[in-house]
């Protein structure tokens, strides 16, 4: 039987290692983290995340094929292939502070394959990493391992989007394999492919050299957040200029050239990846010495920045320009819908924008917890060396939110309602009986288009959306 392990049980290493049980049977998954708490909660009835599908998946192989540990070492030693996705996130001290990514639980993980191996191994970086990590990766792995030991590293990035990640893993539009040349490399390819064909047809099996791989997840991430911002951007276009937004998308979506997908505009992207990677690109491109290109890509998240405080201050010049003592309802906190995530939710900088002016916050979200909410209210943002518009809070502004555990109760006295995330729950609220219990005159600031701005205008609110006239 082959064993694989799966090194860090988070949003990506818990479903596709679940994934990779369900749809292999003769494959023992063991999934480890040196989260206790973690892995409990994935041996328990409430998983530490949220992700619509996974329970059923879980369920179906856990104790069969699949298992959750801490006992890391234990597993690594056993296994034929070695998934890694431990978190990369932006480094917050040091050389690169604020951009480039931080490598410490990737190279934790590397020294610790190489002291408990005993046989060769596949090492597959599932992790989102800066490209030509694999080199470093393998030169941890060759100094520490013992004599005769052979390592294959193999960049397998992860496309997932939260919320929709068991369909994705169960369907994917492409799995990426890079590998090094020559034969050795080649039998590692070849290996993670046929684990990948028991469900994938052989078509979406793209492979390549292992820097195109690993850049290409960088570039995958970058594309998509700049069409966000590009439509965004054309968003503040449209509101001064009586164009709507969401006809200039559909009109563009039509172009077989651009395409339908991610072109809703919204309150700005958010999610642990979007940001991170691009800074993460900004950064290799800078130490390459290509100014120009790193520039480019820095631009997507100053717009981003700017369509969150763009949002801010349409609340409060629309509530006659203070919203101080004022009760404003948020709804929705996730960084987007059918999932509990919160990583750089645009929510943060609006609550924090919105509290900065004085408001009293009144925040539901069908899957994010009050501690959840409350926490990253008084977290500082990571700094990086473009000054954030919206500045953190200190901790006594905390004071100001309430999170509560329906939409009415949210709105209930409020003056304005914000929506966040775009939860399908939001667009079935009896608004009538809303606007009848809120302070008048009512807003409403729909930070997803997802409401019927006639209808709400006709039952007397103020409604604003992205990339429409007020
Ligand atoms: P996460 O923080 O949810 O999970 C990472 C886990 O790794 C944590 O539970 C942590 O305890 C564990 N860990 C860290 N170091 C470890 C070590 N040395 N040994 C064992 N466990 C260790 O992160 P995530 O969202 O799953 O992201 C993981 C990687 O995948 C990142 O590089 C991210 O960029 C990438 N990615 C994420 C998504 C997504 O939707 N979240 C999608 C594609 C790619
Ligand atoms: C994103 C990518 O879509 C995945 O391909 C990638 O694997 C993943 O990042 C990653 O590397 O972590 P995810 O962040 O989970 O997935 O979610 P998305 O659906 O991409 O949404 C990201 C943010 O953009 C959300 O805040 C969402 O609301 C926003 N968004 C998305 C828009 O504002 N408009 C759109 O048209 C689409």
């Amino acid at each position: 039987m082959v064993k694989i392990c799966g090194i860090g049980a988070g949003y990506v290493g818990g479903p596709t290692m679940a994934v990779v049980a369900l749809k292999c049977p003769s494959i023992e998954v063991a999934v480890v983290d040196i989260s206790h708490s973690r892995i409990s909660a994935w041996n328990s009835k409430n998983l530490p995340i949220y992700e619509p599908g996974l329970e059923e998946v879980v369920k179906q192989c856990r104790g069969k094929n699949l298992f959750f540990s801490t006992d890391v070492e234990k597993h690594v030693y056993e296994a034929d292939i070695i998934f890694v996705s431990v978190n990369t996130p932006t480094k917050a001290r040091g050389l690169g502070a604020g951009k480039a990514a931080d490598l410490t639980y990737w190279e934790s993980a590397a020294r610790m394959i190489a002291d408990v191996s005993q046989s060769n191994k596949i090492v597959v970086e599932k992790s989102t990493v800066p490209v030509r990590t694999a080199e470093a990766i393998g030169r941890i792995l060759a100094h520490n391992s013992k004599k005769g030991i052979k390592y294959q590293i193999l960049s397998n990035p992860e496309f997932l989007s939260e919320g929709t990640a068991i369909q994705d893993l169960l369907d994917p539009d492409r799995v990426l394999i890079g590998g090094n040349d020559g034969p050795e490399g080649h039998e590692a390819i070849q290996k993670l492919k046929d684990i990948y064909a028991n469900w994938v047809p052989e078509d979406r099996i793209i492979t390549t050299n292992l820097w195109s791989a690993e850049l290409s997840k960088l570039a995958d991430n970058a594309f998509l957040a700049q069409r966000i911002s590009s439509i965004n951007a054309m968003s503040a276009l449209c509101e001064a200029t009586s164009a709507e937004v969401s006809q200039v998308s559909h009109a563009l979506s039509k172009n077989t050239k651009i395409g339908p997908k991610f072109l809703n505009a919204s309150v700005g992207f958010g999610g642990s990846c979007f940001q991170k990677d691009i800074l993460n690109l900004v950064y290799i491109c800078e130490s390459n010495g290509l100014v120009e290109v790193a520039n480019y890509w820095k631009e997507v998240i100053k717009v981003n920045d700017y369509q969150k405080s763009r949002f801010v201050n349409r609340v409060v010049t629309s509530m006659f320009n203070t919203v101080s003592g004022k009760k404003i309802a948020v709804l929705g906190f996730a960084f987007k819908k059918d999932t509990s995530d919160t990583r750089k939710t645009p929510a943060i900088d609006v609550c924090k924008g919105l509290l900065g002016d004085g408001a009293c916050l009144s925040i539901y979200d069908p899957q994010v917890s009050e501690e959840q909410i409350q926490k990253d209210l008084s977290m500082n943002n990571v700094e990086w060396d473009y000054p954030i518009h919206l500045q953190p809070m200190s901790s006594t502004t905390v004071k100001q939110v309430n999170v509560v555990s329906d939409a009415y109760e949210a709105t209930k006295d409020a003056h304005g309602i914000c929506i966040l995330t775009e939860w399908d729950e939001f667009k079935a609220i009896d608004y009538q009986r809303v606007f009848d219990n809120m302070q008048k005159p009512a807003f409403v600031f729909d930070g997803r288009n997802i409401l019927n701005v006639d209808k709400l205008r006709e039952t007397g609110f103020i409604v604003y959306s992205i990339g429409r006239p007020l």
